[in-house]
């Protein structure tokens, strides 16, 4: 790793897992101390004690995105353990069902609980890290899209939607405190190999061919491609980068 947040804190929800991990476990690389949660309590511990075995500092706590007060408090209780908060990475989601169902047949239950998670979620970390990082005067918000925030995603409308809104969000705060000293953008992934899209490949080979053919780089995206990137949006080097929403997805959208 390249770049140096020796004394920056980094903060990531949904960090027992997939990209927040690999995310996590980048900014620990690159110096800084971490603190994870989410509401897998034996994920959030696993990648904490793999940093801090590795020498480095990192807390870990089992949040529910959707709980507002739990949120808050958690924020809360970082800032107050380590004193700041650097960069924030609002990362916690859900895929719902992955290519199920047309709209008029999806589980209304299951778009409410995408939108939950994936949006309010997003919404109340924002709520929570703003404040703080508008009274330090400087700090780096990264919201975890996707290509679904950008293009359609037909059998699992409820995702698109989710993610649609994060970027609408990320736009929208990203104006409203660039001039507080807080820099907000999103990333948005394209087919990354987590437990995520594993939950979706792992059991059908037919699926898995076509969605690898959809890929012009004719492989998934891994973790640490989603992590040094976020490395990168977060140091100086990004800092005229505002209310942006990345791809990273090995060539889907540009085709
Ligand atoms: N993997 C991909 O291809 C891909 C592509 C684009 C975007 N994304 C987005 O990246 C983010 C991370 O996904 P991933 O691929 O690492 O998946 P993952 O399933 O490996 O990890 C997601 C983590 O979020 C946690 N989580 C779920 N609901 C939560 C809640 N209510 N409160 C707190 N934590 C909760 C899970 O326990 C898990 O640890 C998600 O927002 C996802 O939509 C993933």
């Amino acid at each position: 790793m390249t770049y140096d947040y020796t004394g920056r804190v980094a903060l990531i929800t949904g960090g027992g897992s997939g990209l927040g991990r690999a995310i996590a476990y980048a900014y620990a690389a690159c110096g800084a101390a971490v603190a994870v949660s989410d509401i897998n309590q034996e994920g959030a511990a696993e990648t904490a004690q793999t940093i801090i075995d590795k020498g480095g500092q990192a807390s870990a706590a089992q949040v529910d995105v959707v709980d507002r007060a739990a949120v808050a408090a958690w924020v809360n209780d970082v800032h107050q353990t380590f004193g700041r908060i650097d960069f924030a990475i609002n990362n916690a989601g859900i895929e719902g069902d992955m290519m199920s169902h047309r709209l008029a047949d999806a589980s209304y239950d299951m778009y409410r609980r995408v939108m939950d998670i994936n949006v309010n979620g997003v919404w109340h970390s924002l709520e929570a890290e703003l404040p703080i990082m508008e009274a330090q005067g400087e700090g780096v918000i990264i919201n975890v899209a996707s290509i679904a925030g950008l293009v359609a995603v037909p059998r699992n409308a409820a995702y698109a939607a989710s993610k649609h809104a994060v970027i609408g969000i990320t736009k929208t705060v990203a104006l409203e405190y660039v001039r507080k000293g807080i820099r907000i953008n999103a990333i948005c992934p394209g087919f990354t190999d987590t437990p995520m899209v594993r939950r979706g490949i792992d059991h059908d080979e037919v699926f898995a061919k076509r969605l690898l053919a959809g890929i012009p780089a004719r492989r998934l995206g891994r973790p640490e491609d989603v992590a040094e990137t976020v490395m990168y949006m977060s140091s100086k080097g990004a800092s005229f980068m505002v209310g942006e929403c990345l791809v990273l997805d090995g060539g889907i959208h540009a085709a």
